[in-house]
């Protein structure tokens, strides 16, 4: 792919933010799309564990869910009032918050729902360390999770892209396609 794919897209101006399921592949696509899009990449996890100085796993263990799902929201909210257009990586558990759902809707970021199918979520989120939800059993765990967020994403999402099958470089360009 190249930059000069990315002119004229209706989120010119505007952050693309990428929701979906854990194993969704948002940080590698959030990644490759903020290469193309010549874009900053926030990744929301990743924000988090900079500003605490401790990983995922040492929070929640520490300080619990509440604390984490806390911090999600303080960084959803900064990465939103960036002020150059960015890609947001949100973490899967984003859409739990109805404050941060909000947020999303409200403002003027284009929101990109990827979608998998359980079974790919499970061969993904097997090394999963910053992932404790999944330590006991991932597959009835992402099972539950798929059905009871799915509304979540959709009431957030202007566009859905689907990753089954597809490759990091092809879901970039659906997602870009998905934004023109
Ligand atoms: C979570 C998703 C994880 C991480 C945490 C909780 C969730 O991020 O924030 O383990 O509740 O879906 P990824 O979606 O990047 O795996």
């Amino acid at each position: 792919m190249t930059g000069s794919a990315t002119a004229a897209r209706c989120t010119d101006g505007r952050h693309v933010v990428l929701v979906g399921m854990m194993g969704a592949g948002k940080s590698s696509v959030g990644r490759a799309l903020a290469a193309e899009l010549g874009r900053p990449l926030y990744d929301s996890d990743d924000m988090i564990e900079q500003r605490v100085g401790r990983s995922v796993r040492e929070i929640w263990q520490t300080d619990g869910e509440a604390t984490f799902r806390a911090l999600e929201t303080e960084t959803l909210v900064e990465a939103l009032h960036a002020d150059e257009p960015a890609v947001i990586a949100a973490a899967g558990g984003i859409v739990l918050a109805e404050a941060n759902r909000r947020a999303l809707v409200d403002s003027d970021a284009y929101v990109v729902w990827l979608v998998a199918g359980v079974d790919l979520l499970l061969e993904r989120v097997r090394n999963g360390m910053h992932r404790p939800l999944l330590d006991d059993d991932p597959e009835g765990m992402l099972r539950r999770m798929h059905g009871e967020r799915e509304a979540l994403y959709q009431e957030v999402a202007d566009g859905i892209v689907s990753v089954d099958h597809r490759s990091v470089n092809d879901v970039t360009k659906a997602v870009l396609r998905c934004c023109a």
